[in-house]
């Protein structure tokens, strides 16, 4: 008997076609919408793997609801929306999409910083509105990005590709990690013309950086990291730039500080509770660049991370080796008779 499968989302056709190969698939028909709660609690009561998004909280009431469950695979490098401590407590498997999306969230951090930094979407509005009426000396003027100092504020997979970008602008970077990561100093080093230093202190960071990138993971540590005490240690003429998660910076406080004008100005992918509506006090300041949370949205990476959030289920469901585990977790009795 084949292993049963969820997906919970129309996915592209070839990550969807690897899962029916090996496993009796049903799957969430519905590209735009997340399967309803109810719907998704009954849909696992059988299954023995689900393919997850970050719209699905996957916690200890849905592992309630799933007693065969053996791997979640989850179509993101992060998994905030998944308990994985839970899941680890149950023997249940936690696979993520890492590298895959990597290069393409770099492009977004770098549309971000160019935008704010450069007023982009505010001359765009600008003229929209009919504002554009002369040239003038201080007309629209923003703030330079080559030469500027860039802070990454959680230098992992992406914050190296943001690095690498930065060195053809003429950036000297400041990271700040948990540890110092010779391994990105070596690489970035190796860059003709690449200046880059470990900040071990976040505050140092914030006020020599002229723009700050956040790429942390969210955790327990992270959530509420960026508040009004952070924003007021960065540069009056900084730009803030945060493509991780929304909860890591504190919404309310981020607002006030860009009305006082420190920092100068926001890129911003991700939000405290998303998906936010016109209606939402960032919109009011000129100063912010918003994007709904595309920093992986291009068609070849999000094709890629469907393939391989699909081929890590498969083989976490058919006793192969598993790409790409969050977890240590032995994958007992594969197939529906297995039984754990
Ligand atoms: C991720 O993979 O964690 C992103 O936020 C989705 O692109």
């Amino acid at each position: 008997m084949k292993p049963r499968a969820y997906i919970t989302r129309r996915l592209p056709q070839a990550a969807i076609d690897i899962v029916s190969a090996a496993c009796e698939t049903t799957l969430w028909d519905d590209e735009a919408n997340p399967v309803p709660r109810e719907t998704l609690l009954r849909a696992v009561a059988d299954v023995d793997g689900i393919l997850t998004l970050l719209t699905d909280r996957v916690d200890t009431e849905l592992l309630a609801a799933a007693p065969r469950l053996k791997v979640v695979a989850n179509m993101a490098v992060g998994y905030d929306n998944v308990d994985l401590p839970a899941l680890t407590a149950r023997g249940v498997l936690l696979t993520n999409t890492p590298d895959v999306l990597t290069e393409t969230t770099a492009d977004l951090v770098w549309a971000l910083i160019l935008a704010a930094s450069r007023r982009v979407v505010e001359g765009h509005r600008l003229i929209a509105a009919g504002g554009w009426t002369t040239w003038s000396p201080m007309f629209m003027v923003g703030q330079d990005v080559h030469g500027a100092t860039l802070g990454i504020v959680g230098a992992g997979r992406i914050g190296s590709a943001v690095a690498r970008r930065a060195v053809g602008f003429g950036m000297p970077i400041l990271y700040h990690n948990r540890r110092p990561s010779p391994s990105l100093e070596a690489q970035i080093g190796a860059i003709p013309g690449a200046a880059i230093r470990y900040a071990p202190a976040l505050d140092d960071l914030l006020s020599a950086a002229d723009v700050v990138v956040v790429l942390v993971p969210l955790t327990p540590e992270t959530r509420g990291m960026f508040g009004a005490r952070e924003f007021a240690l960065m540069k009056p003429t900084s730009v803030f730039v945060n493509a991780s998660r929304g909860p890591v910076v504190c919404e309310a406080e981020l607002i006030e500080a860009l009305k006082r004008g420190r920092p100068w100005a926001a890129g911003l992918d991700v939000f405290e509770h998303e998906p936010i509506g016109a209606d939402h006090p960032l919109l009011a300041l000129p100063n912010v660049v918003l994007t709904p949370h595309i920093g992986s949205a291009t068609v070849a990476t999000r094709t890629r991370m469907a393939v391989v959030a699909a081929t890590n289920l498969v083989a976490a469901l058919t006793g192969q080796p598993v790409p790409n585990p969050v977890n240590r977790v032995e994958v007992k009795g594969e197939g529906r008779d297995g039984g754990t």
